[in-house]
């Protein structure tokens, strides 16, 4: 291209912003490749043979195309979080939802539609535990000719959070607790950029060593792709400056750790201004209710380093402080004082009225056990409900038995509202509350209906933090608290002013978190907490937006090609 030309290119660009996106393309080659972690061999799924996979980059407003061939010997899928897909649920990617798997030997083209998203989103596999080892992130950049709303960064890392490590392969555990109907085991480590760091054994040689220059300010792409739990993060000695969360900018906020739920991304601000002959671990260690023993407890690790002449006044990096594993004050504290800049550039449009309101409750189950005795609690199997309702896959997707008309696949029963109403997060909960219905109901909602979602978290079995994650979208997180959500008061207190932007948030153990958004996204969209087991418990169930009246709000026609059932 001649000077002139690239002149044209680039003056077309400022006049309309649209002229400026392009479409990038990607192979995925889904395969099975051997590792070694924590001193030992086996073979995971990997997308081209890369652990973490491979990061995307691309621009506001861009496309991205992704040919996924599956050369494994299992079916997958692969779904873009935090894409909001505008009117294109056909490349959304959740199996049984909006497509049928991939099968080995079989091929699907995503087509992956950026639209409002600017900072960090991902992809990961979703079926079965695949995620595990099958995800990377998504790095949205400003459009051409705009800026980050903080000065530039002189360089930025992706720092992929909590991908758990299982010895045994995350799908052999799953399909042991599947089967014995108990707790799924707990993971061997906590990862950062796929290594375990320096704290666990055989581990030290592969840690993720970040190089950084004194003066200078970093910017940190922070994915939580752990499987089952939250994550506090600390930098030893630095303060982060959060600037960005779920894809979208925040208020500046600095903080000495962040809390991260499975699913949630981080964008930090990480300035290199501590003595530089120092070594520093940057660190993430779990946030859970469970016993101990039931989570990895060992921190994992990655190294700041300095670049410097000075000699290095000791070869053993300095520990960053962590909040206990269960403190909830810690967590809530970080996760609540996100804010949105709510400024000119990056506006606020909550609604400020609802059309329809909807009541969650989330909580985890009991249910009868088909063999003689299962391993949960009383010989029951563990299951997981929302509205008492535990999701069942269904046999065809629900995506194209909505578009076709197929009957019989779902019902669109899904409940405004729970069964009963009885003291969510009381201590003591009679055993007929721990058994919910089987069930595949989904809830059919008007285009453009302004929504209030209020999820309400339960003691039942084990109170937990629920990452609750809405695919098609993104939302305003308005309001939280502890205890039960009390609908004439709790309202009050709204934040309609700017409260932040997110795809997942974390309800607080015995607690609630209301969020609003408007249905303008047409298609079939997952709602489902982001911890994998209790996914596949069944803490599940889909939005369909129905098709506006304009040609601009309806469903995109499928692909030429969907992968069969
Ligand atoms: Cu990140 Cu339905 O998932
Ligand atoms: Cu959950």
């Amino acid at each position: 291209m001649d000077f002139l030309c690239l002149l044209l290119v680039f003056l077309h660009c400022l006049a309309s912003t649209e002229a400026c996106s392009m479409t990038h393309s990607h192979v995925f080659n889904v395969e099975e490749v051997p590792r070694t972690r924590l001193c030992r061999t086996k073979s995971i799924m990997t997308v081209n043979g890369q652990f973490p996979g491979p990061n995307l980059y691309a621009r506001r407003g861009d496309t991205i195309v992704v040919k996924v061939h599956n050369h494994a010997s299992k079916n997958v899928t692969i779904h873009w979080h935090g894409v909001k897909q505008p009117r294109n649920p056909w490349s959304d990617g959740p199996e049984f939802i909006t497509q049928c798997p991939i099968k080995p030997g079989a091929s699907f083209t995503y087509t992956i539609i950026l639209s409002t998203e600017e900072g960090t989103v991902w992809w990961h596999a979703h079926n079965d535990f695949d995620r595990a080892t099958v995800h990377g992130a998504i790095v949205v950049r400003p459009r051409r000719g705009t800026r980050y709303p903080f000065p530039h960064p002189f360089q930025e890392f992706v720092i992929m959070l909590g991908r758990e490590w299982w010895n045994r392969g995350a799908n052999a555990v799953l399909e042991e607790a599947l089967s014995t109907g108990g707790e799924v085991e707990s993971s061997d480590a906590f990862t950062i950029n796929g290594q375990p760091g320096d704290l666990y054994p055989c581990s030290s040689a592969g840690t993720f060593r970040m190089l950084v220059e004194h003066g200078k300010t970093y910017l940190l792409r922070v994915v939580n792709a752990a499987m089952s739990n939250g994550l506090f993060f600390s930098v030893a000695s630095h303060t982060v400056v959060v600037v960005g969360s779920d894809g979208n900018y925040v208020k500046p906020l600095s903080a000495d750790y962040i809390m991260i739920t499975p699913g949630e991304t981080m964008d930090l601000l990480l300035e290199a201004n501590q003595p530089p002959d120092v070594l520093y671990y940057m660190a993430g260690r779990a946030f859970s209710y469970l016993s101990l023993g039931s989570f990895p407890t060992t921190a994992t690790t990655a190294i700041v380093e300095y670049v410097s002449d000075l000699p290095l006044e000791s070869t053993k990096p300095l520990q960053p402080t962590l909040p206990y594993y269960n403190d909830t004050a810690a967590a809530t504290n970080f996760s609540f004082a996100l804010r949105s800049p709510a400024n000119a550039a990056h506006p606020v449009d909550v609604p400020m009225t609802v059309d329809q309101d909807m009541f969650i409750v989330a909580a985890i189950n009991e249910l009868e056990c088909p063999q003689a005795s299962c391993a949960g609690p009383n010989g029951t199997r563990l299951r997981a409900s929302l509205n008492n309702i535990s999701f069942v896959d269904p046999p065809i997707d629900i995506l194209e038995a909505y578009y076709a008309g197929i009957e019989g696949v779902f019902g669109e029963n899904f409940p405004n509202m729970p069964p009963y109403y009885y003291n969510f997060t009381a201590t003591d909960q009679p055993l007929s509350l721990l058994l919910p219905t089987l069930g595949t109901e989904v809830r059919v909602l008007e285009y453009g209906a302004r929504m209030e979602v209020v999820f309400q978290g339960t003691s039942l079995v084990t109170g937990d933090n629920h990452p609750m994650h809405l695919h098609g979208y993104s939302f305003y997180v308005v309001g939280w608290g502890f205890g039960n959500f009390d609908k004439e008061r709790d309202p009050l207190r709204y934040n309609l002013e700017d409260p932040p932007i997110k795809n997942t948030v974390g309800v607080p153990i015995n607690g609630w978190v209301a969020v609003r958004f408007t249905a303008n996204n047409p298609g079939v969209w997952f709602m489902h907490c982001h911890i994998e087991r209790h996914m596949i418990w069944g803490m599940n169930t889909v939005l369909i937006v129905k098709d506006g009246e304009g040609s601009k709000e309806k469903v995109l026609p499928p692909p030429r090609h969907m992968p069969p059932c």
